[in-house]
């Protein structure tokens, strides 16, 4: 197998802000990139040479973007499988379509997990309300229900048991509703010690590397902020990376694989769910690693020997959701970057997404330090500025 070579165009399902982060690396290294979104104004568009218009689910557009391209790969995992074996007629598709039709279904990708011998907490798949129920009742009342198919950043999810005062009859049909009684996964509400992730690469040619582990705080269920390193102990980071690296080969992974991981109040390492693609909790690797992930992700795809993703230096990202550019009455109001670009070893990221809404991420801002608590004060410190 030969590597793809710079020069050679690389096509990307998916034109967001990871999207368009990847291009812009494959860009650095002299790749051109075609991008197949179905909005005209996604984040990507400013950055590649050819933005097609389309759907997830037009395949007819998705054997377009793989003839012009030397591989194509994707920043978001809903793209229907049928368009990525009409794209892989023309082009690799990297990772492919036997791995994604496993992670795109929260309950195949539980049971692909539990099946190949992955630690995951207790869960139930329901198809039925009455299945809800009896799950709601066997994991003891607290769950998380997560909608099988298409749900991000907390979307597609409900939780029972947390209100004071709500029936968990009420709140089992409401969850329903909530997911459009679509089939759905019921898990047991696990009492969070950390959250980590674990971002693997490996290359067609079968190389690997698994980046150091990064920490991720979440705010109603939307990541917050993240830091490499964690601040775990060398024995749970090595457990952690070795769980990575062996979901990553039992899938003959091509491309990036992100690992969400509880750590438990009793320790255990619980895998929560599989990202295979950039990862929003590994933005700082582009400043903390040797080589970043967006970089790794075209290294990957294009069979190129990966770079070494060894720690450079402690890094802290924060998140910029559209609230930053909201006032409390919702009319729009100028965020002070300059103040926040005074702290020291700060950096600014931003995706080019024209209307902020609250939830929705516009970009990031990064932070070095001498330690992850400084990157993490410094990267905090600027976002309050703002
Ligand atoms: N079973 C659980 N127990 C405790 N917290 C959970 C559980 N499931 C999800 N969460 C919290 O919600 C966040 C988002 O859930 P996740 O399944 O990762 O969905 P998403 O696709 O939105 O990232 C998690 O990062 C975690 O903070
Ligand atoms: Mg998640």
């Amino acid at each position: 197998m030969s590597a793809i070579l710079p020069g050679a165009t690389i096509g990307i399902f998916g034109g967001g802000q990871l999207g368009r982060m990847m291009a812009m690396a494959a860009r650095a290294m002299g790749y051109k990139v075609h991008v197949l979104d179905p909005d005209p104004a996604c984040p990507a568009g400013y950055v590649v040479d050819e933005l097609i218009e389309a759907g997830w689910k037009d395949t007819w557009a998705a054997a377009n973007l793989a003839r012009e391209c030397a591989v194509v790969t994707l920043e978001i995992e809903q793209v229907l499988i049928a368009s990525l074996d009409a794209a892989a007629k023309f082009a690799p598709v990297r990772p492919g379509s036997a791995m994604l039709a496993i992670i795109q279904d929260r309950t195949e990708q539980k049971d692909w997990l539990l099946r190949n011998g992955f630690p995951v907490g207790r869960y139930r798949v329901c198809r039925t309300l009455e299945q809800l129920r009896e799950a709601v009742e066997a994991l003891g009342g607290k769950c998380f229900v997560k909608s099988a198919m298409g749900g991000y950043d907390g979307r597609g999810q409900a939780k029972i048991g947390f209100a004071a005062g709500a029936t968990a009859e009420d709140e089992i049909t409401e969850a329903w509703d909530d997911l459009r009684g679509g089939p759905c996964v019921a898990e047991q509400a696990l009492a969070l010690k950390q959250e980590i992730s674990v971002m693997v690469a490996r290359s067609p040619r079968g190389e690997v590397t698994v980046f150091p582990a990064a920490e991720n705080h979440h705010e109603h269920q939307i990541l917050e902020w993240s830091v490499i390193p964690a601040g775990i102990s060398t024995e749970i980071e090595a457990r952690a990376r070795k769980i990575a690296g062996e979901i990553a080969d039992a899938f003959n992974l091509e491309g990036l694989l992100a690992v969400e991981i509880f750590l438990t109040e009793e320790g255990e390492l619980l895998v929560n769910e599989l990202a295979p693609r950039p990862h929003n909790s590994y933005h700082g690797s582009e400043r903390a690693c040797v080589t970043g992930q967006f970089e790794q992700a075209i290294r990957a795809v294009c069979d190129l020997p990966l770079g070494d993703v060894s720690l450079v230096q402690p890094t802290a990202i924060a998140n910029l959701l559209g609230e930053v550019w909201l006032d409390e009455s919702g009319e729009a109001r100028e965020p002070k970057f300059d103040e926040a670009l005074a702290v020291p070893g700060v950096r600014l990221h931003l995706y080019e997404k024209l209307t902020p809404r609250r939830g929705r991420k516009m970009g990031h801002l990064s932070a070095v330090g001498a330690s992850a608590g400084e990157a993490l004060e410094r990267v905090l410190e600027a976002k309050g500025r703002l």
